[in-house]
């Protein structure tokens, strides 16, 4: 109405009387039926300090329907919530959630699915009112998942100041502000305070940032989280002067206090000796334990190494699954690790490997002691400085501690080389290199199509899951540029998938730009019809694994291609034709939409019983119908059924691959 009455003001008298008919009429309309006036803002980062969060939004809207209520949509991913802020139809569903709880004044946050505990909703009745959000009922500041160790119970999320890296003016000595002014919840319950300092080729900076202690932080183990305030240690052993303090009550890694503190402030003088007394023996205590505990582990693990391996996952197994995931030892480095410059790995670069879109791949030598002799084959793939945001795409899929998998490439650590203005990945190695080649090269049997198919489908089932094989919750990944060239062969001829650069975490708070932005990417060759389309179901994080299961499935089908069970193998060839024929999206559009065209399933196929099985679960995968194809996790199963089919004495089904004589190994 304000605009209105801008545009007519000028114009005279009719004019006038026009406007002021239009704001009667308006007035009279509002004592009938107000609108609501409300913030409305794109999703982007909120202060949040104590119990509440601040959208940080200028921007204020009369909703346009009378049964609109102010609303906001809050997530947090990486210590960093974001909100959205809107008017919002009182009658419909928010995020699949109808709200009861919108006539109050105060915009109170809550959880309201527990699948999605990082996302919470409020509404609320008041000019501007989803500026301000509340999460101060007391079940609604839990955070957030079930631990096994509170048994069910939940536990509070920290609040600390997380700026990741800043340059100070602070020089190690007294008491330092960290000058960092935001403060994240942090994502995970177990998550503590923690703040670095540390010279960066002599300029000091300072990192705060929320840490989970059961992993290392610049290689050091947290061992003084239990404190209420920041009290810096110098870390031995580093090129640079490094402190590190860790403490767990809110926004407590700030002010930091280092070792030569002679006059801390006041409140925290008095309480100081006490705070070190009642912490740093307990600290001590645990470190002992800790060390004790990790000694008898190491132990346990080398007799257990000896044994025999058992098939099956039971309930102590995992335990042992989890607590190797969490812990890295020499061959794996933590997940989440980055090398600054200061302290750079020993890799000498030997040939190229591999080139992608972003970065190139060689395979290297980690030196393992003083001498040349000893060293570990590693591959390091490099993206130049322009190439930032993929390395760090990349890196944040290899992060998740839940995406290691026996086949899924192993990360071992990412390296910000800035000296040499190239972003570092460094990986596994294997000397089989990509599925491509390896098909290229090698005729294969019955017995390896199931080993190197299995496996791929097994990867990518790993990665679609929102559970690990122990049943705890794990964010869901798509691959979206499956092909046989990100897929690798390992020594045992089982496959890892790799080059996450274009990958996607589905978690649930992804905000709709997010989705929005995740449309049609990957490889011309292996889009889905709906990719190549761009018509991907983007509310619905299914959509995005069905995409993957159609290009797994062209790779399953290069597989089979090239093993003597399916009679004449040809020269290795493509899915839709030959390698160096550039297929663009148009093109692919006539062929796998308008045509309805797949790579070719001859007659002969089905003369074998496991291929012609394997046939059938292919053409599922790569149905028009994105819907009526199978999950990975199902391709997985077919796989155990085939095989056994196959290979079972008692089944009449052995014929083909025993008597065609056509399972011969020929690699
Ligand atoms: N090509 C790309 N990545 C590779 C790796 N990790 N090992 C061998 N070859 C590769």
């Amino acid at each position: 109405m304000e605009r209105v009455v801008e545009r007519f003001g000028s114009v005279g008298f009719g004019s006038v009387l026009l406007v002021c008919l239009v704001s009667g009429a308006s007035a009279v309309l509002h004592t009938a039926n107000p609108h609501s006036v409300c913030k409305s803002c794109d999703p982007q980062p909120a202060n949040c300090k104590s119990n509440q969060c601040i959208a940080n939004c200028s921007v204020s809207k009369v909703c346009p329907s009378p049964d609109d209520v102010c609303a906001a949509v809050w997530w947090r991913e990486a210590g960093v919530v974001t909100v959205e802020t809107k008017c919002h139809d009182r009658t419909r569903p928010l995020n699949g959630v109808m709200l009861d709880d919108y006539s109050s004044s105060d915009c109170v946050l809550s959880v309201r699915n527990m699948n999605t505990p990082n996302l919470r909703l409020c509404a609320c009745t008041g000019r501007g009112c989803n500026e301000r959000m509340l999460l101060n009922k007391p079940d609604d500041q839990i955070a957030i998942l079930p631990t096994s160790e509170t048994k069910g119970a939940f536990r509070l999320a920290q609040l600390c100041r997380f700026c990741d890296i800043e340059s100070t003016a602070c020089n190690a000595t007294g008491v330092c502000e960290s000058l960092c002014n935001i403060s994240s919840i942090c994502e995970n319950p177990n998550e503590v305070c923690v703040s670095a300092w540390r010279r960066n080729k002599g300029n000091p900076i300072i990192e705060t940032v929320c840490h989970n202690p059961t992993l290392p932080f610049h290689g050091q183990y947290l061992t003084d989280y239990n404190n209420s305030v920041c009290l810096m240690k110098q870390v031995k052993g580093m090129e640079e002067d490094f402190y590190i303090c860790s403490c767990n009550e809110e926004e407590c890694n700030d002010p930091l206090f280092f070792p030569d503190v002679s006059a801390p402030p006041e409140g925290v003088e008095r309480n100081l000796p006490p705070v070190l007394l009642v912490s740093l023996v307990p600290a001590l205590i645990a470190v002992v334990v800790l060390l004790s505990a990790f000694y008898c582990y190491r132990l346990f693990r080398q007799q257990n190494l000896k044994a025999p391996k058992t098939k099956g996952i039971d309930s102590e197994t995992c335990a042992i699954i989890m607590s190797d995931d969490d812990r890295s030892d020499s061959s794996s480095a933590n997940a989440n690790s980055l090398n600054h410059n200061t302290e750079l790995l020993p890799i000498q670069l030997d040939v190229i490997v591999g080139k992608g879109r972003f970065a190139e791949v060689y395979r290297a030598k980690l030196k393992q002691g003083a001498t040349d002799e000893s060293f570990q084959m590693v591959a390091v793939k490099i993206f130049p400085y322009e190439e930032y945001a993929s390395w760090k795409t990349e890196w944040e899929i290899f992060s998740d501690a839940d995406l290691r998998h026996e086949n899924v490439l192993q990360f071992l650590t990412a390296e910000d080389r800035k000296a040499e203005r190239r972003y570092w990945l460094i990986t596994a190695y294997h000397e089989r290199g990509n599925l491509q080649e390896f098909l290229t090269q090698h005729v294969i049997g019955w017995d390896e199509l199931c080993r190197l198919g299995g496996s791929l489908a097994r990867g990518v089932a790993h990665l679609h899951a929102d559970r690990t094989s122990c049943g705890r919750a794990k964010v869901a990944i798509v691959h979206r540029d499956l092909k046989s060239v990100n897929v690798l062969v390992k020594s045992d001829l089982s496959c890892c998938l790799c080059d996450f650069g274009l990958s996607l975490r589905l978690h649930n708070s992804m905000s709709p730009e997010e989705l929005a932005n995740s449309g049609q990417v990957g490889t011309a060759r292996y889009m889905a019809p709906e990719v190549l389309e761009s018509r991907l179901d983007l509310e619905n994080i299914e959509s995005f694994k069905q995409a993957d299961v159609y290009s797994m499935a062209l790779v399953l089908w290069e597989i089979t291609s090239r093993c003597s069970a399916i009679g004449d193998v040809r020269e290795y060839e493509p899915p839709f034709g030959k390698l160096k024929d550039h297929l663009c999206v148009e093109s692919m559009k006539d062929d796998v939409i308008r045509d309805r065209l797949r790579p070719e399933i001859p007659a002969s196929w089905t003369n074998h019983t496991g291929v012609h099985l394997l046939s059938s679960t292919i053409e599922e995968c790569w149905d028009h119908d994105p819907e009526a194809r199978v999950t990975a996790q199902c391709v997985v199963e077919r796989f155990g059924e085939i095989s056994s089919a196959v290979i079972s004495p008692l089944s009449a089904d052995t014929k083909s691959a025993q008597d065609s004589g056509n399972d011969e190994k020929e690699i």
